[in-house]
């Protein structure tokens, strides 16, 4: 009967293929219910001059305009720095900004007032990219600094030092729901919100604060979402005000649902980064200093930028040890929409850059790169001291380096693919191996805490609430699994409810990948309290009167949906009792069958003074190698094999877990490979739909693909010995992106190849055509544009133009 460890598949796997599935936007209108749409800002910077929204709000089918000025409470709000407006007010500041919300009886009737709108707005100078907004001094937050040993002594002391940039772009979430959410009125002026959100507790007060209502005078549910990948981490609040203050002012049930166009033009995404980087390593290649300036593409508001630019902080050293060290870390803001959460949470970015560092120090001792990577790796006894000052412990990483490099036969392939490279002309074949070490916990302490409400029917069925919300990656069959496990009762037994605010209070978003280890917690912590009344009860009445045992709670034990007391068990096999006999003579005697667990992460901290502590639990880790195939004359990119191995500790659910491992890798190609966000010159998203903006599709996995996880017994922590999976396993994408760059490096031996990120085709063929041409200076002073932000000069009509 034991279900955790067991391959079962997603609770609404069948539901998501055959359209089954219910999300927010699937739910049948309700009577008088009013559809939403918002008036977008068309300039990235200006101020607003004058707006019909009176004459708008008159015209057939128009049941409402509203501005800022409607909004009965703050239109001012953030999850860190409240720096962000629901609804502009006399400036706007990105593209796509909303300015106003239009509710109507149709969409037809949106339409038609959208074609009538007079929206007159001032122009102001826009600021896009980093090096302008340093120019003009924007910033968000204040400058992070992580200091370790002596960066100054060890790069003037270095055998050898190297200095560079890296330049990351950003990406789309590109979740297939969009961003949606209902707005029911209540009795007594409270609202009901159906969201699509990571985060209902924060719907739930950031809608009572616009509404200027205490937070008991608002429920936020959620059902599922058709992903998220931390876009609707915070981002999901728009939304829902809109639909909330169109409720509270028309008493009508609202429903805003966005295009997939509107959403790409109006919503953050991960963040470019620009890292200036100085390296100092011994001839052996062990790295002895490294001083970087970090720098993030924030956009207008500060949204989770400072927590992610933190965690770029944290995951600056990746698997490497760095004695000496010097990382100060900013972020710029701009005009773009505040850019948010993504799979990975500013890791991707750091964990990429040093890996950058990691190739072309090989590249400048002329060693394999996995050597260099080998020595830097993070050791046992000593060598495991992070930036921050937490030891890494219990982890596998030289292992799994060596394991990988020999199950995938790295070093005969490398010789193959060096031996290819020199003699092709037509092609380029590049091979790489990278680590992976992805820090566990929220690093905002009191993020780490779950709770749950578990019911037990009369019946022997089992009904819990998590604070947690599904969005594909399976963290409700993984409750199910434990809970089921927890009574020894069947898997059928066990439902996960819609997640709702009204049964657990003041929850976390689920992110940070710790959905299954606060909300696994916290459920099986309700069971053990419900199994403790249980037992307790139990004790007394399963012992026969003539058995001469005392009662022992200890004694009793769950088992396949029986339960017994193990010290009768040979002498008295029939006394026993199933569970939903139990269940109904525990009613009987009154006893609880109901109860909420609680459960907060134990032995973290971190002093953002001394900017040193344990801001992790533990560890996700892991390694990729990827070969990649690349036209020399299209930059055509192909990626012929990957070898991914992780330790992810015990699994709960073998199938779910290798979903997410290949599900976060393949998402992690798309942003080091084809995903690439172009802006007009004024700021306008030009990449706004499938059609332009190109995620992997089934042709994008490797033709081989071999997917496997290493056991490690020395994990013996988290929820039955289980380690997060949902966001680690993007960031094993970087093998991609540094096998791109091996190619490259074969093109010219006296030269280190510069690659920006994404590596897209264009990007490929320009760094060739690089290293090509002789009369250019290869190793650094081309004239390329070194920008993290694409933007395209050229006079582009967007959609409604046309
Ligand atoms: N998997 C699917 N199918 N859809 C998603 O939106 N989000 C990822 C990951 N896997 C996501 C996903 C992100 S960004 C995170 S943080 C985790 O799931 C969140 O869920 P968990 O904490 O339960 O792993
Ligand atoms: N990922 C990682 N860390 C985080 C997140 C996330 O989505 N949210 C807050 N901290």
């Amino acid at each position: 009967m034991k279900v955790v460890g067991k391959q079962v598949p997603h609770d609404s796997a069948i539901g998501h293929v055959t359209g089954k599935a219910l999300f927010v936007d699937d739910l049948a209108f309700t009577q008088n219910e009013l559809i939403v749409e918002f008036i977008a800002s068309p300039v990235a910077h200006g101020k607003i001059k004058s707006f019909n929204s009176v004459e708008l709000a008159q015209l057939d089918g128009i049941a409402g305009v509203f501005t800022f000025a409607d909004i009965p409470g703050h239109n001012l709000y953030g999850p860190v720095i409240q720096d962000e407006r629901f609804l502009a007010e006399e400036i706007v500041e990105y593209v796509g900004q909303p300015i106003a919300v239009i509710a109507g009886e149709s969409r037809k009737a949106i339409r038609h007032a959208k074609k009538k709108l007079r929206l007159e707005i001032e122009k102001l100078t826009p600021v896009f990219t980093i090096d302008e907004a340093l120019a003009a001094k924007q910033f968000i937050g204040v400058p992070r600094v992580f200091k370790q040993g002596d960066f100054e002594k060890a790069w003037s002391t270095a055998e050898h030092t190297l200095a560079g940039t890296f330049v990351c772009g950003g990406q789309e979430q590109f979740y297939l729901e969009s961003q949606a959410a209902i707005a029911w009125p209540g009795e007594h002026g409270e609202i009901h919100v159906h969201s699509s959100s990571q985060n209902p507790t924060e719907i739930q007060e950031v809608v009572a604060e616009a509404l200027g209502l205490g937070f008991h005078e608002v429920v936020c549910v959620c059902k599922r979402m058709g992903g998220a990948f931390g876009g609707k981490e915070t981002q999901a609040v728009i939304p829902a005000v809109m639909a909330a203050l169109v409720a509270t002012k028309t008493k009508r049930p609202a429903r805003i649902a966005y295009t997939k166009d509107d959403d790409m033009r109006s919503t953050g995404k991960r963040h470019p980064y620009k890292i200036h980087y100085k390296t100092a390593f011994t001839t052996e290649g062990k790295l002895t200093g490294l001083n970087l300036e970090i720098y993030s593409n924030g956009g207008a508001g500060a949204d989770l930028s400072t927590a992610i630019l933190e965690r770029t902080l944290f995951h600056a050293d990746n698997a490497y040890f760095i004695p000496n060290l010097f990382f100060k870390g900013t972020i710029c803001k701009t005009n773009f929409p505040p850019n948010t959460a993504f799979r990975g949470f500013g890791g991707p970015q750091g964990m990429a850059n040093i890996e950058n560092v990691m190739q072309e120090i090989a590249l400048v001792l002329k060693k394999d790169a996995l050597e260099i990577r080998r020595l830097n790796c993070y050791d046992h006894a000593d060598r495991n001291l992070t930036p921050y000052g937490q030891v890494v412990r219990n982890h596998l990483l030289p292992e799994i380096l060596d394991q990988l490099a020999e199950t995938s036969e790295y070093r005969r392939r490398l010789q193959e693919v060096e031996q290819f490279n020199r003699q092709s002309t037509t092609h380029l074949r590049g091979l790489a191996l990278t680590p992976m070490k992805f820090g566990i916990s929220f690093t905002t302490k009191f993020l780490n805490q779950g709770n749950a409400l578990v019911n037990v029917y009369k019946d022997g069925t089992v009904q819990v609430s998590t604070g947690g919300t599904e969005m594909g990656q399976g963290l409700n069959t993984k409750i199910r699994q434990l809970v089921a496990d927890e009574f020894a009762i069947s898997y059928d037994d066990v439902r996960i409810m819609i997640t709702s605010t009204e049964k657990n209070n003041n929850t976390p978003p689920t992110a940070a990948s710790a959905g299954t280890d606060l909300n696994g917690m916290a459920a099986l912590n309700a069971c053990r309290k419900i199994r403790k009344n249980l037992t307790e009860f139990a004790s007394s009445y399963l012992l026969p009167p003539d058995s001469g045992l005392d009662p022992s709670p200890e004694n009793i034990i769950f088992e396949n949906g029986t339960i017994y007391d193990d010290r009768s068990k040979s002498r008295f096999p029939e006394n026993k009792i199933t569970f939903r006999e139990l269940v109904k003579l525990a009613f009987m005697e009154r006893i609880s069958l109901g109860e909420r667990g609680f459960y907060g992460t134990p032995e973290i901290d971190f002093n953002r003074e001394t900017e040193k502590g344990e801001p992790f639990f533990y560890y996700t880790t892991g390694a990729s190698v990827s070969e990649v195939l690349i036209d020399r004359f299209t930059g055509q990119l192909k990626l012929e094999r990957t070898d991914l191995l992780m330790d992810i500790g015990e699994t709960i659910n073998p199938g779910i877990d290798k979903g997410q491992i290949i599900g976060g890798f393949i998402q992690g190609v798309g942003w080091v490979t084809n995903e690439d966000l172009r802006y007009s010159d004024k700021g306008e998203l030009l990449s706004y739909s499938p059609t332009t903006y190109k995620i992997p599709n089934i042709q994008d996995l490797p033709e081989i693909f071999n997917v496997d996880t290493i056991e490690n017994p020395q994990h013996k922590i988290n929820v039955r010995r289980s380690k997060a999976v949902g966001e680690p396993p993007l960031m094993l994408c970087l093998s991609v992106w540094i096998a791109v760059k091996h190619a490259l490096s074969c093109v010219r031996n006296d030269a280190i190849p510069r690659l920006n990120l994404p590596a897209t085709a264009e990007e490929i063929l320009r760094r060739i055509t690089e290293l090509d041409d002789d009369s250019k200076d290869a190793a650094g002073n081309s004239s390329v544009d070194e920008s993290e932000v694409s933007l395209v000069s050229l006079p582009i009509l967007s959609a409604e133009k046309k």
